[in-house]
């Protein structure tokens, strides 16, 4: 992954955050705690931590209570992945380079995993002990990541996107999917980060953020139906063609790979435009975005 220092020196910092996160917090059941390390430590590109850092930075914030709302929407990210994966929903067989938790323990484990990952989430928002991080602070962040994850977000897409499967959508519909599913993270990422600050951001840069983050949220997962088709299972790390085997709706299908591409630089370019009016450094913003559409897995 090509990005600047200041990510990737966030990154770093972020993985050994997790790091000790896990440490200090094991499951005592052997198989539950394989699984969460083995899902944890099995890389994944971080984009949603690094949205959280980025957008904290824009907003001129130079501490590091970021990483805790990283860390919190890192696990909820993996565990819906984990679930993604299961028989009952994608059947994949490969993730982040390595076999699916269901496939390297068994389902039940990758359904604990998952259920451990999300309530981690909320337990260390809610109380990991952090230096100037204000009870208004884990509330916002909280109820940011509870309202995206649940039925009226993530949830609600992946509920979606099954029962879409084998049928044809209008664009209008497939986008509704692919905002929930997983737009709705991807803004609570950023807008998480811009709380990251003593003082709230104000309604005119909440609104500034939230049109990046849904642009880029959307370009995201329209590149993660154009890879699909024209990756292969090593680059990605995952299952290639899972998509097509599963009959999804995706923007491929609907648009083909040349228009689906279209419809992204379109909403790389509206995310650029809403970065204008913020107050500091939008720079790591920018590079999360050229990421997105210039990524291969
Ligand atoms: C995969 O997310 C699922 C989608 C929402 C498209 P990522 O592409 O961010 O997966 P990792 O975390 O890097 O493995
Ligand atoms: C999954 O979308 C989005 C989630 C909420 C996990 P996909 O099913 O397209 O994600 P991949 O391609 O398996 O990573
Ligand atoms: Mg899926
Ligand atoms: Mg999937
Ligand atoms: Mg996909």
């Amino acid at each position: 992954m090509d990005l600047s220092h200041s990510l990737h020196q966030a990154n770093t910092d972020f993985r050994r955050y997790v790091d000790s996160i896990l440490q200090q917090m094991p499951a005592k059941a052997p198989l539950l705690q394989d699984g969460i390390m083995y899902v944890m430590q099995s890389g994944g590109k971080h984009m949603r931590p690094l949205l959280v850092f980025a957008a904290a930075q824009a907003m001129g914030c130079k501490n590091e209570h970021w990483l805790l709302p990283a860390a919190a929407i890192e696990f909820v990210h993996t565990y819906s992945l984990v679930h993604d994966d299961l028989p009952a929903m994608d059947d994949d067989d490969w993730r982040r380079g390595r076999a699916t938790a269901h496939r390297a323990f068994d389902e039940a484990t990758a359904i604990l995993v998952g259920d451990g990952l999300q309530a981690l989430a909320f337990n260390i928002l809610s109380s990991l002990p952090t230096l100037g991080v204000s009870s208004d602070q884990r509330v916002t962040w909280v109820s940011l990541l509870a309202a995206a994850a649940g039925h009226q977000g993530m949830v609600d897409g992946q509920a979606m996107d099954l029962a879409a499967e084998g049928k044809t959508l209008s664009l209008h519909e497939l986008e509704l999917i692919h905002r929930n599913k997983t737009g709705k993270l991807i803004t609570a990422a950023v807008l998480m980060g811009a709380h990251c600050y003593a003082v709230a951001p104000t309604d005119q840069q909440t609104a500034a953020l939230n049109t990046y983050a849904s642009a880029l949220g959307l370009a995201f997962q329209i590149v993660d139906d154009i890879l699909d088709i024209t990756g292969d299972t090593a680059t990605l790390g995952k299952d290639a063609g899972s998509d097509r085997d599963n009959n999804k709706a995706t923007y491929v299908a609907l648009l083909g790979v040349d228009n689906a591409r279209k419809k992204a630089e379109q909403l790389y370019a509206e995310a650029l435009t809403a970065l204008e009016s913020l107050p500091a450094d939008t720079s790591a913003l920018k590079t999360l975005a050229d990421f997105t559409l210039q990524r291969n897995r």
